[in-house]
């Protein structure tokens, strides 16, 4: 009998050590969260579900902006000053891969990438890094799909409608999404020659406008525009250029990638615009998913699934109330 009360009482005494010891641990726990562009929504929701995570594990999350590569190298140092086990980044460059992933091994930090993938030398995926992105093709897929729907909806003529491909072409994402767009266009009877680039030197707002400014200046003749690209804020760039070019909301269908406040802002004009809708993607899988994933691989060993390709779900003015409850936004 005191032989058996003695093992219940051990076996007690060690449970509660085990959990203790897993609390202390999940405080002892930091993790960095490092984005390419921290103004812009969609990262700034990322880093808001980080934190929930963070909360309800109680590890603390550090989150930092890098827009170029010698923030980023410099924000995985840091992090490894501050004694972090692990770091998830968005870089401002993928081809910085080799170089990110030495200095994370140098620091000891365990690293994922999250929306775009390190790439060796010869642009490889790097696939030893956990990565949590989007299905860029079949994403853009949809793009081109929500824009065939419009263009006969409006009863135009294919022929006739010019096509603004917002593009940075040296992240390998960015250029699976907009060639998923065109490749439905074309499908669809889109004239390639009506499909004009514009490549923007940035991946914001800004840098969108001044390079569809150039597409519509030099193609004055057409008079119906869609335009897609890598993000909302490139789809937005290329609308408020087609405004600047004098052409109606109706003459104009603007399908962005993303669905962050860029989009909803525009969502709740009064009036509609030319940015007729957006893919929207979540922000609470790359944000949430991520940093939960990162503790449990500090915390357990447990290493996240190598490649996890998240989808999205088209919403307009109407219904994106409804897509992002859905989505649990
Ligand atoms: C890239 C873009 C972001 C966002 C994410 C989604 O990083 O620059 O705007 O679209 O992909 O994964």
């Amino acid at each position: 009998m005191r032989l058996w009360k003695n093992l219940i009482v051990a076996c007690a005494v060690s449970l509660l050590s085990a959990f203790t010891a897993s609390a202390a641990d999940a405080k002892d726990v930091k993790i960095g969260f490092v984005v390419k562009q921290p103004e812009e929504p969609w990262f700034q929701d990322e880093w808001k579900f980080a934190d929930i995570a963070a909360k309800e594990k109680g590890f603390t999350l550090v989150k930092i902006g890098a827009e170029d590569g010698e923030k980023a190298l410099a924000a995985i140092d840091n992090l490894g000053a501050q004694g972090a086990q692990g770091v998830i980044i968005c870089t401002p460059d993928v081809k910085l891969g080799p170089g990110l992933v030495a200095r994370a091994n140098a620091n000891q930090l365990k690293l994922m990438t999250v929306d775009d993938r390190l790439v060796d030398s010869k642009g490889r995926p790097l696939e030893k890094v956990p990565h949590m992105g989007i299905s860029a093709t079949k994403i853009g897929e949809a793009v081109g799909q929500a824009i065939v729907d419009q263009i006969k909806a409006r009863g135009w003529n294919m022929k006739e409608v010019g096509a603004i491909r917002v593009s940075y072409d040296q992240l390998p994402t960015a250029k699976e999404r907009v060639e998923g767009a065109i490749s439905v266009l074309k499908k669809n009877g889109f004239l390639a020659q009506n499909i004009f680039d514009a490549p923007q030197s940035k991946t914001d707002t800004e840098a969108a406008l001044n390079a569809a400014n150039v597409v519509l200046n030099k193609n004055a003749g057409l008079k119906k525009w869609v335009a897609f690209g890598l993000n909302d804020e490139a789809v937005l760039g290329a609308v408020r250029a087609t405004e600047t070019a004098g052409l109606k909301a109706a003459d104009v269908v603007g399908i962005g990638i993303g669905g962050s406040d860029a989009s909803i802002n525009e969502f709740k004009k009064s009036a509609p615009t030319g940015f007729y809708g957006s893919i929207i993607i979540s922000p609470k899988r790359h944000g949430y998913e991520t940093a939960l994933n990162m503790f449990n691989w500090v915390s357990t060993g447990k290493e996240p699934e190598k490649l996890i390709l998240t989808s999205g779900e088209l919403a307009t003015r109407d219904t994106y109330k409804d897509v992002r409850k859905q989505l649990g936004l």
